[in-house]
C-alpha cells in the first residue's frame, strides 16, 4: 500500500479541503496516523470492528488491547456510553478537550473489536486542531492507539510515524512536532471512586482538584505482574523495550553525575557503545559517551516532549547501555518516569 503523507500548513487554520480525503478514508474503514497533543495517533472508525482490526494488523499489536476513541465535542460522547458518572462529566468540563481520556461503561454501538473484548469503552476528546477537526469531519468516534509498531517508543513527529507506518496505511498527517509527548492521562470513572490507570499530563493533584478522591492502580507502580489482572490490558504488556539496556540514576545532581560518569567509564573500557541521557543544565557533565540533552530542568515540560525521540535515537545508534538521570520533576514527573522507568525494565540506582 501506498502511504500518502499530507502536510498540513497551518494548524491554526486548517482548511476542511486538506482533511476531506482523511475524513472519507476513516469514513471508509481505512487508517490514517494524526497529531494530537500528546502523541500522534493510529486512527480508524471506532465503531467499524474490521476498521479496529486493521489498526491491530499495522501496529503488530495483541487485540486484547483496548483502544481509546476520539471525539470532538460532548454531544459525542452520550451515544458511545451508558451513562456519564458525575466526576466524568466534572472531570470531561475540566480539562477536555485535552490529554485526560475516561473510561466508561460502553454503549451497544461500540464494538468489542474497539474495546478489546471488555464492556467499558476508554474515550478522550484531543485539543490539537488537526485531530479535532478531522474527527467532526469523519462523523464517526476515531479509534487510536499511539502509532508506533508495538514495541517502539510513541511517535512525537510525523518522521516516527513515517518509520514505522510507511507501507502500511492509507495516510500520515503531518502536523509537525506534537506539544506534550506522553500519551494522555487515564482514569477509570466506570467505579464508584474514579482510579487513575495512566499517569500524564493531567495530574493526580488536577484531577483530584475537580473529582475529590482518586484512586491509583497498583499496576502502575512497578513491573507488570503475572497475577494482577490490570484494569487498563495494556498494562500486562512490556510495552516499549530499547535496544539497550537502561538503567536510571537517582540522588542529587553531584551524586547522579559522578556515578553515571563511573559506569559510562567502566562500559567503554569494556567496549560497550553507551549513551547517556542528561539535561541541558548537566550535559557538560559527562565527557564520554554518546550523551543527548533531553530538555531542561528549568521547563519541564520540554523534558516530556523530547523523551521518546531521545529514545528512538538511541534506538538507532547502536548504544548498547543507556545511563539516564532520573526526572522526578513536580508536575509531569510522575508521566515521564512511568515511561522511563518501564523502558527501564524498573531497573533504578539510587544514590
Ligand atoms: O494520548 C493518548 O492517549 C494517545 C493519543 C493517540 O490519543 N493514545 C494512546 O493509545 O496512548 P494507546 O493505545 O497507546 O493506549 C491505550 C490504552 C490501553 O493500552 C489501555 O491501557 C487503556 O488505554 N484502555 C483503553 N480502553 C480501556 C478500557 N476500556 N479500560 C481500561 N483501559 C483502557
Ligand atoms: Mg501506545
Amino acid at each position: 500500500m501506498e502511504t500518502k503523507l499530507i502536510k498540513i500548513q497551518d494548524s491554526e487554520w486548517i482548511k476542511d479541503e486538506e482533511l476531506a480525503e482523511a475524513a472519507r478514508i476513516i469514513r471508509e474503514g481505512g487508517l490514517v496516523a494524526f497529531p494530537t497533543e500528546t502523541v500522534y495517533g493510529l486512527g480508524a472508525n471506532a465503531l467499524n470492528e474490521d476498521a479496529a482490526r486493521k489498526i491491530y494488523a499495522a501496529k503488530g499489536r495483541p487485540s486484547d488491547n483496548p483502544l481509546i476513541a476520539h471525539i470532538s465535542c460532548m454531544e459525542e460522547l452520550e451515544p458511545l456510553v451508558k451513562e456519564i458518572p458525575e466526576a466524568g462529566r466534572k472531570l470531561a468540563e475540566a480539562y477536555w478537550p485535552g490529554p485526560l481520556t475516561m473510561v466508561f461503561p460502553k454503549s451497544e454501538i461500540v464494538p468489542y473489536g474497539t474495546t478489546g473484548g471488555l464492556d467499558t469503552v476508554a474515550v478522550r476528546m484531543p485539543s490539537d486542531p488537526i485531530a479535532g477537526r478531522l474527527i467532526a469531519l469523519s462523523g464517526v468516534p476515531i479509534a487510536a492507539p499511539s502509532a508506533n509498531t508495538s514495541g517502539r517508543p510513541s511517535p512525537t513527529t510525523a518522521q516516527h510515524v513515517w518509520q514505522d507506518m510507511n507501507g502500511k496505511i492509507e495516510m500520515i498527517l503531518d502536523g509537525g512536532p506534537v506539544g506534550i509527548g506522553v500519551e494522555s492521562t487515564i482514569v477509570d470513572v466506570s467505579g464508584p471512586v474514579p482510579v487513575l490507570l495512566r499517569p500524564g499530563a493531567v495530574t493526580m493533584e488536577m484531577l483530584e482538584a475537580v473529582a475529590g478522591q482518586v484512586e491509583i492502580d497498583p499496576a502502575i507502580q512497578g513491573p507488570p505482574r503475572e497475577d494482577l489482572r490490570p484494569k487498563a490490558p495494556g498494562m500486562k504488556y512490556r510495552h516499549y523495550a530499547p535496544k539497550a539496556d537502561l538503567t536510571v540514576v537517582e540522588g542529587s545532581p553531584e551524586a547522579v553525575q559522578e556515578k553515571i560518569c563511573a559506569l559510562v567509564d567502566e562500559k567503554i573500557k569494556a567496549g560497550e557503545k553507551v549513551g547517556v541521557i542528561a539535561t541541558e543544565e548537566s550535559m557538560q557533565a559527562y565527557p564520554e559517551g554518546i550523551v543527548k540533552c533531553i530538555g531542561t530542568r528549568a521547563d519541564e515540560e520540554s523534558i516530556a516532549r523530547h523523551l521518546f525521540a531521545v529514545l528512538r535515537e538511541f534506538d538507532d545508534c547502536g548504544v548498547t547501555y543507556i545511563y539516564s538521570e532520573a526526572f522526578d520533576t513536580p508536575q509531569m514527573g510522575q508521566a515521564i518516569m512511568n515511561r522511563l522507568m518501564k523502558a527501564a525494565g524498573q531497573k533504578k540506582i539510587l544514590v
